[in-house]
């Protein structure tokens, strides 16, 4: 039998995707969530569900082990009392099972802005996690840097019903990299199966092309029959009551505060120019007709 792939937050909007493909080209699977009833229609696609906590370093190691190649995610959770602690730890866990198991090749869900050691927010994380794993010397990595997922505007769906319009405190001029889950994931899924990678690499996944938060406002609104839906700016104190209200602990608004100030700054983005194996396929006018007018209808 082939050794397996081993995915992490595999019934999550990137890694159950990625898990997907792969099961879809014929390939071995173990998937890693905290829930065995969770990973349930994945393993009856055929993959192997192996429940457990990614903080765990020991159920990690033995998940790892084996592993053709594994894909990486940090988990992000709203509701710590410390948002950086959480990360770093469950960021050491990873890199040690990925050591014990000696995992040959490593591909990184990271994010724009992993560049940068401060000012990102929750993506400071996503900075520590490649880091860590560069200092493997057994393992090739691959870290995938995405831009927005296009999914973050599923978010809105509730303010959209509920007052009409859209909005965030990213500015609505600003120009962001906007990425369906699935391009990321086709990409990822490609280069796990791809035994030729050595060292260490960065690639970017950036759409087909930066859009505003007006633009993708007008785009959304179009795909809802809604072509007169306005972008609004909320102010931070506005967002932070409301983040509160939705129950996230402090320390994780602050940190969905800063990296809304790294994209308003422009410092959270791409270091490099935009090229052909940066640019993903799905447009946010195709992704507003297949997964956001649904999701609008469903959540009616
Ligand atoms: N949103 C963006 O625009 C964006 C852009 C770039 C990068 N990113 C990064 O992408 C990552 C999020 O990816 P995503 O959207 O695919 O994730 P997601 O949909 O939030 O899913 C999280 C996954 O992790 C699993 N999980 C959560 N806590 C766990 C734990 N303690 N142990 C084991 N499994 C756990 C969840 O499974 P269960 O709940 O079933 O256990 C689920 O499969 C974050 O690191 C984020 O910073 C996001």
């Amino acid at each position: 039998m082939k050794s397996p792939f081993v995915i992490c937050g595999a019934t999550g909007n990137v890694g159950s995707k990625v898990a997907g493909a792969l099961l879809a080209a014929g390939e071995p699977v173990r998937g890693i969530a905290r829930e065995r009833v969770r990973l349930g229609p994945l393993a009856a696609r055929g993959a192997e569900p192996f429940p457990g906590d990614i903080g765990d370093a020991k159920f990690l190691s033995k998940a790892f082990t084996g592993a053709r190649a594994v894909f990486v995610m940090l988990p992000t959770s709203f509701n710590v009392s410390d948002m950086r602690e959480y990360q770093d730890r469950l960021g050491e866990s990873l890199v040690s099972a990925l050591s014990d198991a000696r995992v040959p090749r490593v591909v990184t869900l990271s994010s724009v802005g992993a560049h940068l050691s401060r000012g990102t927010g929750p993506i400071l994380g996503l900075h520590g996690l490649e880091t860590k794993i560069d200092t493997l010397t057994a393992t090739a990595a691959m870290h995938l840097r995405p831009g927005y997922f296009m999914e973050n505007h599923l978010f809105s769906l509730p303010v959209l019903r509920e007052r009409g319009i859209n909005g965030s405190p990213i500015r609505p001029d600003a120009q962001i990299p906007m990425v369906a889950t699935k391009d990321i994931a086709d990409v990822a899924a490609r280069l796990l199966r791809d035994e030729t990678f050595t060292g260490r690499a960065v690639r970017y996944l950036l759409g087909p092309r930066d859009l505003t938060m007006s633009e993708a406002t007008r785009i959304l609104g179009q795909a809802i029959g809604r072509p007169d839906l306005k972008y609004v700016q909320f102010s931070e104190e506005e967002a932070r009551k409301a983040m509160t209200g939705m129950g996230m602990s402090e320390s994780a608004v602050d940190a969905m505060l800063e990296m809304d100030r790294g994209f308003n700054e422009g410092t959270i983005r791409s270091t490099r120019e935009r090229n052909a194996e940066s640019t993903t396929p799905t447009t946010l006018e195709e992704f507003a007709k297949t997964v956001f007018a649904h999701a609008y209808r469903a959540a009616a």
